[in-house]
């Protein structure tokens, strides 16, 4: 028998109650093991939840919960309360689940460290793709590969703006106020739009697939808000398709982890990735591509990732199998390929010294876009200012920086360039 404790009763909390009495006699079934809710701790009864536990259930205080707990879940989000009441839960020889990337990405390799010491289990699962078992496959299923890269769709809330205003043409502030009412976006919006919640959710799997730490300020981030419809539509036409996307791929023994807005190609899987869905692409040297795709939040399905992380524990006890120990080196010189867009002026000559730069630092084109009919900026000294896409092959980063930078000077480039990275299965 394993008794359970649940700090933070909110949308994750009501669901992993709910599916601990209602599916009991399923996980005892399937696995043998009784595990019952015991202790609820949450500041505010007042709020609506989705689903209401018995009074009796509701303890009095952190301590009266450790003593009614073999293991604690904590789901009340956050950094720094989030991460005493692990510690304590630990040193109480409790076992801990948490949903907490944040405090994951930011933590976890002091966190593991804590519960070697104290001999108790720990695990995250919920923290990454919400009902997802990406964690346990990257852990268990695949731990006998090298990953060659993940590329992950990992917030819903920007998958869902993106489809919108790709497929429906809907402004991106609707989009977002549509995604918070169904309950996906996290309670700090700017986390969803500027990349954030999908860096947390990218670190942690990458220190996973390559077997340790990684500092989180060296982890690239770039969010959606200031993508435009224009590139939207020129990398349709282009055959691409538009996402958030998070990368962790080793190179050279050096790890880039990443996450930007990044063209797809328009045929494969995970540019059909829609709405609110999550989706990971794994690239492992024996298995070759795997791909998992699910719901990423809500609460039911991440109720579903938390319960399983229950059930692991009381299967092995609480052993935690992750090491985060080692020091990852990260690489910031991508190696990948780009689009970028320039608006020029429509006039002799333009092409040639746009391109001339670009074979200047050794940067091979792929292809290139330019758009008679789009002016954006009226006549002026008597030439039309046109969007001129430029699609490259594979090139570094800095190398392409620099290009940037030396065009974006050139009298006939009229805007600061926007730059997509394309990535590739
Ligand atoms: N805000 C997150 C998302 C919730 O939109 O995917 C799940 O972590």
């Amino acid at each position: 028998m394993y008794r359970v404790g649940i700090v933070g009763y909110g949308t994750v909390g009501s669901g992993v109650a709910e599916l601990l009495i209602k599916n009991k006699d399923v996980i005892k079934e399937k696995t043998g093991i009784d595990i019952s809710l015991n202790a609820v701790l949450d500041k505010d009864w007042t709020r609506e939840r989705p689903f209401n536990i018995d009074d009796n259930l509701r303890a009095n205080s952190f301590e009266d919960l450790l003593d009614k707990s073999d293991i604690v879940v904590e789901l009340i989000g956050g950094v720094n309360i989030a991460k005493d009441i692990i510690e304590k839960a630990m040193e109480n020889k409790k076992h801990v689940v948490s949903a907490n990337k944040h405090l994951l990405a930011l933590h976890g390799k002091e966190l593991i460290e804590k519960a070697y010491k104290y001999g108790v289990g720990f695990e995250f699962e919920a923290s990454v793709g919400g009902g997802i078992p990406i964690i346990k496959a990257l852990k268990e299923g695949l731990v006998a590969n090298r990953i060659n890269y993940i590329h992950g769709i990992l917030n819903g809330t920007t998958n869902y703006i993106l489809t919108r205003m790709l497929d429906d043409g809907m402004d991106f502030d609707i989009a977002l106020k549509e995604a918070q009412s169904l309950g996906y976006a996290e309670q700090d919006p700017t986390f969803d739009i500027e990349g954030i919640d999908a860096a947390h959710k990218i670190t942690i799997l990458a220190s996973i697939a390559y077997g340790g730490h990684i500092n989180f300020k060296d982890v690239y981030i770039e969010g959606i808000s200031n993508i435009n419809l224009l590139d939207v539509e020129l990398g349709r036409e282009l055959g691409y398709t538009i996402k958030l996307l998070a990368v962790a791929k080793s190179t050279n023994n050096e790890l880039e982890v990443r996450v930007h807005p990044a063209f797809i190609k328009s045929q494969e899987q995970m540019s059909k990735v829609s709405g609110v869905y999550n989706a990971i692409l794994i690239d492992g040297d024996f298995v070759g591509k795997t791909l998992l795709y699910g719901k990423g939040a809500g609460s039911k399905p991440t109720a579903s990732a938390v319960v399983s992380d229950i059930v692991d524990i009381a299967k092995h006890s609480g052993r935690s199998f992750l090491a985060f120990n080692k020091s990852l080196k990260i690489n910031k010189n991508f190696y990948t390929r780009y689009y970028i867009r320039f608006e020029v002026e429509d006039k002799i000559g333009v092409l040639a010294s746009i391109t001339n730069v670009f074979a200047k630092y050794g940067i091979s084109i792929a292809s290139v876009l330019q758009k008679e009919m789009v002016c954006k900026v009226a006549k002026k000294e008597n030439s039309l200012i046109v969007p001129l896409v430029i699609l490259t092959h594979k090139a570094y980063e800095l190398d392409v920086s620099k290009a940037i930078e030396e065009i974006k000077n050139l009298s006939v480039v009229k805007e600061k360039p926007v730059l997509i990275r394309l990535e590739e299965e």
